[in-house]
This record gives structure tokens, C-alpha cells and sequence, in this order.
């Protein structure tokens, strides 16, 4: 077991992640005992204040993210007594030197640092660590998604980042492994003796993941713009659920043996050509319309002025390999979508030979699905066949029937925690096991730049979209036209 980090350096401290997610996270783990004891953390930003300053920004976010009932005036106090402030710009050697100083003084060995800035940030600042005499064989280095633009602009962060770190120092966050729902397909998959025998393209039809946000763009215009949902949602999330789901079952459930198994999956999705890109993908965009009743503005009016970024993107993708090949992955995500819905759809091929003919009412039977629900409610429902209760004088009537999985209810009573909460104690404890290593972001920018060259080169456009609707119709027919829909 890796000695545990005494030292958290956070950068970016003063952003909007560090508010809503990091310090509740720390806060979280420091009620419940769980960081590490002696343990010290400084916070960094650009902007000029002292520990109390920062220490009041904290106490006010905390008792706003923060769930009530986790909520004690002298916990935050005490846990406010562990962290102090330090203000450091990229390219300040004096800052640096400074942060140096009061890590010496205050805090202890290991230091683990998270990067919660820009990215463009990520080289200067570990840069400015190094010649700070702050890193170490035993420092740990966290960072923040998106790891560059593309396959080469990824490859100079990674360069710049393992000059001075190993690859068991770095520590590559993608949030939604950090949440519970996306570690139980793991679970689900090879804790379990029944599904593993059918996970492959005798038994399934297709399969599909959505990731439907009810958010437009809060207010993230300078990052979002020319970015897009591809690059934001895409690259990193949907096609880490997607790896877990097609990986070949790890031999033990360790880092190597895990990430191993992903990076061959996302190594076997099929590159994109400008000839394939129209009938396989749809980039949308959100013009005004209403979500959950509230009336939104479209993305070009919020923004100012026209522009092409999709907010929305539907993909049909192909995993090339022996247990997937002819199985298409149907993927989508999207801004301004009716529901806030993170879903998976394993869809089975039918019964090889039916003796019902077709039921009762001369429909045929529905061949089985496995529905994975990520978000909001965790829920894992099989839709079977059953016989509907009848004497059945005019032949047998069958009924899909759902066998639901409430996994609240199941563990009704343990606190769900913040993904953050999770993953930044695996960085603590020197965990890479659910972080993205240097080769998976590479094969994710690999197949993404394929699309976005394709786009680029066949001159696709965005389509527009109603806020508050599952996507322009072209993303319906990109599924239909196969014979299946979306789940929604
Ligand atoms: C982030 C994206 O990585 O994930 C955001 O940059 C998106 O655009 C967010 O809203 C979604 O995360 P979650 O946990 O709310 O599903």
C-alpha cells in the first residue's frame, strides 16, 4: 500500500469546481474520518487573499452544496483549520517558492497537487512545482478533463506532465468514474454469473447510452463554444461507460489489469471516414424552446451571435473486434434535453425459435433488455416475457414484464456519495484504478479526432433542435432507420 498523501495543493481554488465539488467532497471525508491524519490543505489561486478570506468563501459554500444534515458549525471550523490559502499565477517563480515555504512548514510528505484550472495551465503549473522543489518520486498529480483539443494537443500536455511524473504519479480525472452507478456496471458485469455468458454479439442486438442533461450552457460560453458536446461529454464520459461495457473481463481488479482491458476496447472502435460520418452521426444544436416548463433561449441567442457547435451529438459506432463485431452502439448526448437521464439499453436478439408463433395478439415477442438507469435514480431493470393469467382459448398471451433492480432501495439508508468524495481519496491513497491512464485518453482522441476531421471534411453542419426535446429528428432516424428507437 502507497503511503498515503499529508499534503493537498489545490489549484484553481477559488473556481466554481473547487466550490461545488472539491471542498464538499474534502469536507464529507474529513467528518467521516476518512482523509488522511496528519493532513494539511493549500489552496491556490490567482487572486490576491489570505487564509481567512478564503476560509470565509469555503464555510459559504459548504453550507451551500453541502447536504443539511452533514452540516455542523465546529466540524467546518475544524476542518477550516486545515486549510490556508496561498495566491500563485503560472510563470511566478516567487509565488511558487512561497507555496514551497509554507508546504515545508506546514504540511508533511507525500504531497498529492489537483489541477483544477484551464488546462492550458497543467505544464506551467507542474513546471512551476518542480523548479519549486515540490515534487517528488512519491508526489501525485491530479488533473481535470479535457486533457488537450485533440490527439496531438493531448499528447503535449501528457509530454509536458510525464517529464516530471511517472504514470503511476498522474492521476487523469474523468468524473464519472468516480460515481457509484458507473462502478457497479463492473459489478454488474463480473460480480455476476448470468449476464457475463451473453454479453457478446450471439445474444445482443445493439446497445445504447444516453446522457441527456436538462442544463444549456450556464453560463460557460467561453469554454463551450467550439468545443461542443462531442469533445465534452463524448470523448471522456460516454466513452469510458462505453469501455467498461464492452471490456473483456479483467483478470483481478487492479489498475493495470482494468485499464488494460478499456484501452483495448476504445482501440477496437471503428475510425470514422467522411464517407461514414452522414449515415453514422448527427450534430445538434438547441434553438429556444422549453425545458421542465421554464422557457429557454436557444444557444446561438444566448450566445451572441451564430455559431456551429453542436450541443447535441448522436453516433452509431462499431467496436471491431471478436465479441462485438455487427453490434452497433447507438450514443447520444445532449444539452437542453427534456430529462435529466443517464441511461444504458443492452438490447437482446430475439428467441431463436419461438413455439408461441406470435402471442395472443398476434404481435411477436419482444426480445429481452437490460435497462441500466446511471441518473437521476440508480435502477436496473430486465424486461421479460411472461404469460399474461387467462385460459387462453384463442392461444397464449404474453406481456412484458420488468424485473426492477431500485438500487436506493436495495441499499436504502448508506449515504450516496459525491463522485469527487471517491476519487479524491483514491488520489490520497495513490489509487489509479479509476483514472484515465495516458493510453485510454489517447485511443478516446484517436476516435473523436476521426469524427471531427470526417465532419470537418465532408462539411457536415449542426441541425437544429427545440430546447426541451430529445434531439432534431435526424438523430431518430439515425437509430430507426436500423429497425430499433431510443429508449427514452
Ligand atoms: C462535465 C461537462 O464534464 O460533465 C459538462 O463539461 C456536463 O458540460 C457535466 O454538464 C455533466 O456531469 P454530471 O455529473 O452532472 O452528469
Amino acid at each position: 500500500m502507497p503511503d498515503k498523501s499529508a499534503t493537498l495543493i489545490l489549484f484553481g481554488a477559488t473556481g466554481d469546481l473547487a466550490h461545488r465539488m472539491l471542498f464538499p467532497s474534502l469536507y464529507n471525508l474529513y467528518s467521516d474520518g476518512l482523509l488522511p491524519d496528519p493532513f494539511r490543505i493549500l489552496a491556490s489561486g490567482r487572486t490576491e487573499m489570505d487564509d481567512d478570506a478564503f476560509r470565509a468563501t469555503i464555510r459559504e459554500t459548504l453550507g451551500q452544496f453541502v447536504q443539511p444534515e452533514m452540516l455542523d458549525d465546529e466540524r467546518i471550523s475544524s476542518f477550516l483549520n486545515i486549510v490556508g490559502y496561498v495566491p500563485v499565477e503560472a510563470g511566478n517563480a516567487a509565488q511558487f517558492k512561497a507555496l514551497a515555504a509554507r508546504v515545508k512548514k506546514e504540511g508533511s510528505d507525500p504531497v498529492a497537487v489537483y489541477l483544477s484550472t484551464p488546462p492550458s495551465l497543467f505544464a506551467p503549473t507542474a513546471e512551476g512545482l518542480a523548479q519549486a522543489g515540490i515534487v517528488a518520486a512519491d508526489t501525485r498529480i491530479a488533473m481535470e478533463k479535457p486533457i488537450g483539443k485533440d490527439l496531438a494537443s493531448s499528447r503535449e500536455v501528457n509530454d509536458a506532465i510525464g517529464a516530471l511524473f511517472n504514470e503511476h504519479q498522474i492521476f487523469r480525472v474523468d468524473h464519472y468514474l468516480g460515481k457509484e452507478t458507473v462502478q457497479n456496471l463492473m459489478a454488474l458485469r463480473f460480480g455476476n454469473r448470468l449476464f457475463e455468458p451473453l454479453w457478446n454479439s450471439e445474444a445482443i442486438d445493439h446497445v445504447q447510452i444516453t446522457v441527456g442533461e436538462t442544463v444549456g450552457l450556464e453560463g460557460r460560453v467561453s469554454y463551450y463554444d467550439g468545443v461542443g458536446a462531442l469533445k465534452d461529454m463524448v470523448q471522456n464520459h460516454v466513452l469510458q461507460i462505453l469501455s467498461i461495457i464492452a471490456m473483456e473481463p479483467p483478470a483481478r481488479m487492479d489498475s493495470t489489469a482494468v485499464r488494460d482491458e478499456k484501452v483495448k476496447a476504445l482501440r477496437s472502435l471503428r475510425p470514422m471516414t467522411p464517407d461514414s460520418v452522414g449515415t453514422h452521426s448527427v450534430r445538434g444544436q438547441y434553438r429556444d424552446g422549453a425545458v421542465k416548463g421554464k422557457l429557454v433561449k436557444g444557444y446561438a441567442e444566448e450566445l451572441g451571435n451564430p455559431s456551429d457547435t453542436e450541443t447535441f451529438v448522436a453516433l452509431k459506432a462499431h467496436i471491431d473486434n471478436w465479441r462485438w463485431t455487427g453490434v452497433p452502439f447507438y450514443l447520444r448526448t445532449g444539452k437542453c434535453m427534456p430529462n435529466r437521464q443517464s441511461e444504458i439499453l443492452i438490447q437482446f436478439k430475439p428467441v431463436t425459435h419461438s413455439i408461441f408463433g406470435r402471442d395472443g395478439y398476434q404481435r411477436a415477442l419482444e426480445p429481452n433488455s437490460l435497462i441500466i438507469r446511471l441518473q437521476p435514480d440508480e435502477n436496473i431493470r430486465l424486461c421479460l416475457m411472461a404469460k399474461r393469467p387467462g385460459l387462453d382459448r384463442d392461444g397464449v398471451k404474453l406481456q412484458e414484464v420488468g424485473l426492477d433492480v431500485s438500487l436506493a432501495a436495495a441499499f436504502e439508508g448508506e449515504r450516496r456519495r459525491i463522485a469527487y468524495e471517491r476519487l479524491l481519496l483514491d488520489l490520497l491513497e495513490g489509487d489509479t484504478t479509476l483514472f484515465v491512464r495516458r493510453d485510454e485518453v489517447e485511443a478516446q482522441w484517436t476516435w473523436i479526432d476521426s469524427i471531427t476531421e470526417s465532419w470537418k471534411e465532408s462539411g457536415q453542419q449542426v441541425v437544429h433542435y427545440a430546447a426541451g426535446t430529445w434531439g432534431p429528428s435526424a438523430g431518430i432516424a439515425l437509430i430507426e432507420r436500423d429497425g430499433a428507437s431510443w429508449y427514452d
